[in-house]
């Protein structure tokens, strides 16, 4: 549109000067014409008045002058004459003109002394009028009077308008013309080559197979067709190059890894890139009161798992442009590349409004389905208001998502309770699409589940997936049932999958884990941090039992402090060497529950430090801000303890990060055996939160496990995790996905 006025605007500017010139001198030169056609006709009838005027003013018969005057006022458009003496007095004036009279005439003067006719235009009675005064002579040649006649201009002023009106009909006929001539030219020169340019290039990257645009150009804009052509035909080439080259590396490796994960998904996925959906996004720009802007990686389990996956294999990923500096880095098309420092995949923003946030997010996921989900005996809230914002924002979602995919068979991998109805609105515009979500909470038992007042709508929606994966076979079972009893479908025991409307859904556990081997900084570095942190919090000689969480309901930090306070009570050897750190991320402190929460905890530091403290020692240190991943990681090295006490919790990936990052040091790790993690590291201090007794005594078991016993336990741990990384987690996924999607094109 702005180009289109670019072009436009000042060839209509130019028009229109030149027309309004024109119409000025036309108007000129029409106005002098009927001005001497009026002089003629005022001369002509003077003078015929002129002659009998000198016999009547001669014996001043004022009756005949009367007659005189009378007889020409109906002369075209004469509006009356006057007939006046030598001294300029009126002799005869006609009737209809008689207030003519009164006005004042200074040029009758003029004629009179200069003896020569005189005509011109007069105002009078608001009107304008045409006088043309002519002398009257005797035999002599002495001026003996005067005659004037007076005429009505308003049709000399009718003439001009329609010269105006004609000239205007003019201006827009032609630069209607001009215009209509520029557009077509603009767009058969310029819009619809760039369109089409546009076009092709836009499949090409959705996979479409011509690799010729169908563009025809010309000069400069033929070269960028042509240099366009060629980026295409270099990026198709290499891609092609990378998928034979995956085939053959998968057949050698075994462990998973990065590499590997990458060469299965160039392999399966080829030119057909990831797609991934959360709501969290996995970088936020955060602009502070000082008007700087910070990056900030969240506190979130979907994003410690998924970011290293979409690092290895690049992709896309469509999430909650949730911070209030997000919208400065953005290009048009609302994305940007990742890690910010070193890009490896696209991070596209969907915003939302504040009203929908809390509706969707605050309101149906958070006050509704987390609570649900979760056994912590926090009653869930349904809003129905809450509900259609959810649903509009899945929907917003789902436009978001849909520009995105390629051409054909595209494979979306979904996050989480936040997106139920996704699958569905996907499947529904994209039926070749293969949907895989993975539910990284819980799955209640199909009693708990049925609270939900839009059961049916939810279970209809995930049943649009073709995978959906949990991580426990408890979850899937769960599942299960819970479709089994609330909707009409078959449930298929042996192959694990539900049949709804001629669509299979597969139910599978794949426990998500962590990227091992990622985070380490040079061992000086690392221990520098540590030292630092040690002698900052006055940490040095104690034993030190890390906890980092969400400050989260389901994590059990209440529980966390009564023990260590119980195990002070019961143990007081250790009252002055005993440390607990308790990392706090704040989440979703908007929400009444989580502050109440987070004031319980501030409470609870408070009591157990003022009851337990002696000289400059203190039990507890509650550090409650957003944690670096590097920072966090010196904590867990430091940790000769790490402690998940999770009242109830899908996997856990703290426990599994704790001991990655201890890397053969001694250490011990207090885990919760309502946490999926537990499953897995057999070898971990099991404990149940609601027991404080059990728990107390567990941290002083922990402390006092001999080193070996913890070093080999650590390792085994170490191995399971180092064996079940994440790679192995979005292997084993993007395999499934892909097979089902093979059988499908079948
Ligand atoms: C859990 C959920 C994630 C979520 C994370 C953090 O791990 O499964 O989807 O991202 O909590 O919560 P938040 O609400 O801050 O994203």
């Amino acid at each position: 549109m702005r180009r289109v006025l670019l072009l436009i605007l000042p060839t209509l500017i130019i028009i229109g000067a030149g027309l309004t010139v024109f119409g000025l001198l036309e108007a000129r030169s029409v106005r002098e014409r009927l001005m001497d056609d009026l002089e003629r006709k005022a001369r002509t009838v003077a003078e015929s008045i002129a002659l009998s005027a000198g016999d009547v003013l001669s014996i001043s018969d004022v009756e005949a002058a009367n007659r005189l005057v009378e007889s020409f006022q109906k002369r075209e458009r004469v509006q009356g004459c006057v007939i006046y003496d030598r001294a300029a007095r009126v002799v005869a004036v006609t009737e209809r003109i008689s207030d003519w009279q009164g006005k004042a005439k200074p040029y009758l003067e003029e004629v009179l002394v200069s003896a020569t006719p005189r005509g011109g235009l007069e105002r009078f009675q608001e009107y304008s009028w045409y006088s043309y005064v002519l002398p009257v002579f005797d035999g002599g040649n002495n001026i003996i009077g005067l005659v004037e006649v007076v005429y009505d201009t308003s049709y000399l002023f009718d003439t001009l308008a329609e010269v105006w009106r004609r000239i205007s009909v003019a201006l827009i006929i032609l630069t209607s013309l001009i215009v209509l001539a520029l557009l077509t030219v603009e767009r058969r020169t310029y819009a619809l080559p760039v369109r089409q340019l546009t076009a092709w290039f836009r499949g090409f990257q959705k996979g479409e197979e011509d690799i010729v645009s169908p563009v025809r150009a010309k000069g400069d804009f033929g070269q960028l067709v042509s240099e366009v052509e060629q980026v295409a035909l270099s990026l198709r080439v290499a891609r092609r190059a990378a998928v034979e080259e995956a085939h053959e590396r998968l057949q050698q490796e075994e462990l998973w890894t990065e590499a590997k994960l990458r060469d299965l998904v160039q392999a399966r996925l080829g030119e057909n890139a990831l797609f991934v959906v959360s709501n969290r996004e996995p970088y936020i720009h955060i602009a502070d009161e000082s008007g700087g802007v910070r990056c900030v990686r969240p506190a979130s389990g979907v994003v410690t798992a998924m970011d290293p996956i979409l690092q290895a294999c690049g992709g896309t990923w469509i999430a909650h442009g949730s911070g209030n500096a997000d919208r400065k880095y953005v290009n048009s098309k609302n994305k940007l590349g990742v890690p910010p420092d070193d890009n490896r995949y696209i991070l596209k923003r969907v915003w939302l409004t504040k009203d929908e946030e809390e509706g969707y997010y605050y309101g149906f996921a958070n006050e509704g389905l987390w609570p649900l989900c979760h056994v912590t005996h926090t009653r869930p809230v349904f809003r129905e208001g809450d509900w259609e914002k959810y649903k509009r924002a899945n929907q917003k979602f789902a436009q978001s998502v849909l520009e995105e995919l390629p051409a054909r068979n595209p494979l979306v991998f979904i996050q989480d309770y936040h997106f139920t109805l996704l699958p569905r609105m996907i499947k529904r515009e994209r039926p070749d699409a293969t949907v895989g979500l993975f539910w990284h909470i819980p799955w209640p038992n199909p009693e708990v589940f049925a609270i939900c007042p839009y059961q049916l709508e939810i279970l209809d929606g995930l049943l649009a997936c073709d995978l959906v994966g949990f991580h426990l076979q408890f979850h899937c079972n769960n599942f299960l049932d819970t479709v089994n009893r609330l909707m009409e479908s078959r449930v298929d025991t042996e192959k694990f999958s539900i049949v709804r409307a001629n669509q299979e859904t597969f139910v599978r556990t794949f426990p998500i884990s962590i990227d091992a081997c990622s985070g380490a900084e040079e061992a000086e570095d690392e221990e520098r941090r540590i030292q630092r942190a040690r002698r900052e919090l006055r940490l040095e000689n104690k034993i030190v039992a890390v906890g980092v969480d969400r400050v989260d309901y389901t994590k059990g930090i209440a529980e966390r402090i009564l023990a260590v306070d119980r195990f002070l009570e019961k143990y007081p050897q250790y009252k002055g060497r005993f440390v607990l750190l308790q990392l706090g991320a704040p989440s979703r402190t908007h929400l009444k529950r989580y502050h109440e929460l987070a004031a319980e905890i501030d409470e609870l530091v408070q009591e157990k430090n003022w009851k337990h403290s002696e000289e400059d020692w203190q039990p507890i240190v509650y550090l409650n801000r957003h944690f670096s991943p590097a920072e966090i990681r010196a904590y867990y090295m430091m940790g000769d303890l790490c402690i998940v006490s999770s009242l109830h919790d899908g996997m856990n990936l703290v426990a599994k990060e704790y001991v990655a990052a201890k890397q053969g040091r001694p250490g011990m790790l207090i885990l919760s055996r309502f946490t999926g993690a537990s499953r897995e590291l057999v070898d971990a201090v099991s404990i149940n939160p609601y027991s404080i007794e059990e728990f107390a005594d567990a941290i002083k078991y922990s402390i006092e496990m001999p080193v070996e016993e913890k070093k080999a336990r650590m390792e085994k741990m170490r191995q399971v995790v180092s064996e079940n990384n994440v790679y192995r987690w979005a292997g084993g996924l993007i395999a499934e996905l892909t097979t089902i999607q093979k059988a499908k094109e079948l």
